[in-house]
C-alpha cells in the first residue's frame, strides 16, 4: 500500500528531519515501496487522511513529531506508524519525566534539579558541583545546552535554555566516555545493536559537532571489552523498557571514567536517520544495511 514518510515538521530539529526523511524515502523506494514524503511543517497534518496512506514512517524529530502529538493524531486517524506510542513518546521527549521513571526503576542517571528563574544558584552548585550541564527539558540535538564551568555563567545558561523551553534542567556533569546504544525490535522483541563510541573535538558533542564537524569521530565497534559492552547494553535495554518504548530508539549514555559505571542521559524515540546518523551506523555493524533498516522499521509500524 501507500506509505507516507513524515518529515520536516515544526521543531528546532526541522533541518535534521528534512535530511532523515529524504534518505528514508529514497531507501524505501529503492526497495519497491510506494513511499511519499509528507512535510508536516508545511502541510496541515489533518490532510494525512486525504492522502490515504496505509501506514507512515515517522522521520520527525523534536516537538510535535517525536513527542506524542503526531502519534496521537495518527491514532485518531487509525493510520499505523513506526516507533513508540503516545505515552512513551511524550515521556521520552521530557528529560525530567524520563529521569523520574528511570530513578523509580533504579536505573542510573546523572543527578539533576529543575531550574527556575529564581533558583538559588549556590544551592544548585552545591548539589551538582561544577562543571554542570544546563539544558531545555524537551529539546534534541543538544540545542540550547550549555556546559557551565563557573558560577557566574548559570544565569546566561538558564536564559539560553529558556528560549527553547519553559522547562529547564541542570544536570551533574559526568566525566567519561560518550556512547550511544541503538535498540531495534526484531520479531516484536527489542534487541540492542553494537554500541557506538563518540569522540567529539574538545569532548563537546554539540549541534555543530553532531552535524557539521568532520573531526567528530565514531567508533563502532566501540572498543570496550565484551563484559562492559554487555553491561551497558543491558542497562540501555532496561531504560527503553522502563519508558514503554516500541519499535526502536537510541539511548545516550556516559560511561563514568572513575569506575566504569554507565549513566543514562536520554532516550531518543525517533532518532536521526541521515546518512551519517548513529542508528544506521550501528545497524550496519550488525549486518543490516540502511535499506534493510528502513524496511524493518516500516514493517513494525502499528497502532
Ligand atoms: N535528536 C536527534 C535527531 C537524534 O537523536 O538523532
Ligand atoms: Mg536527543
Amino acid at each position: 500500500g501507500k506509505v507516507g514518510v513524515l518529515y520536516g515538521g515544526k521543531s528546532a530539529e526541522r533541518e535534521v528531519s528534512l535530511v532523515s526523511g529524504k534518505a528514508v524515502c529514497e531507501a524505501l523506494k529503492s526497495r519497491g515501496v510506494d513511499a511519499h514524503l509528507f512535510d508536516t511543517g508545511i502541510n496541515d497534518p489533518a490532510r494525512l487522511q486525504d492522502e490515504r496512506f496505509d501506514r507512515v514512517f515517522i522521520a520527525l524529530h523534536g516537538r510535535y513529531g517525536e513527542d506524542g502529538c503526531m502519534q496521537g493524531m495518527l491514532e485518531q486517524m487509525q493510520i499505523p506508524y513506526t516507533g513508540s506510542g503516545v505515552l512513551a513518546s511524550a515521556i521520552a521527549m521530557d528529560k525530567i519525566m524520563t529521569k523520574r521513571l528511570w530513578l523509580a526503576e533504579g536505573l542510573p542517571t546523572p543527578r539533576y534539579v529543575e531550574l527556575k528563574a529564581d533558583s538559588d544558584s549556590g544551592k544548585v552548585m552545591a548539589h551538582l558541583g561544577l562543571p554542570l550541564i544546563v539544558k531545555p527539558a524537551h529539546e534534541g540535538s543538544t540545542l540550547g545546552l550549555t556546559r557551565v564551568k563557573q558560577a557566574d555563567q548559570l544565569a546566561d545558561a538558564y536564559a539560553l535554555a529558556s528560549k527553547y523551553d519553559r522547562s529547564v534542567l541542570a544536570e551533574e556533569f559526568i566525566k567519561g566516555m560518550e556512547l550511544t546504544c541503538a535498540i531495534l525490535e526484531l520479531d516484536g522483541k527489542p534487541q540492542t545493536l553494537p554500541l557506538i563510541r563518540i569522540i567529539a573535538p574538545d569532548a563537546n558533542y554539540d549541534y555543530h559537532n553532531k552535524y557539521f564537524n568532520d573531526k567528530t569521530r565514531y567508533l563502532c565497534p566501540c572498543g570496550l571489552d565484551a563484559e562492559t559492552e554487555e553491561k551497558i547494553r543491558q542497562c540501555a535495554l532496561k531504560s527503553y523498557q522502563a519508558l514503554g518504548c516500541r519499535g526502536w530508539g537510541r539511548v545516550d549514555v556516559i560511561l563514568r571514567a572513575s569506575d566504569n559505571e554507565p549513566f543514562l542521559l536520554e532516550l531518543n524515540s525517533s532518532p536521526g536517520m541521515t546518512g551519517h546518523s548513529l542508528v544506521p551506523m550501528a545497524a550496519r555493524q550488525a549486518g543490516l544495511s540502511y535499506e534493510d533498516l528502513c524496511l524493518t522499521l516500516l514493517q513494525s509500524a502499528t497502532l
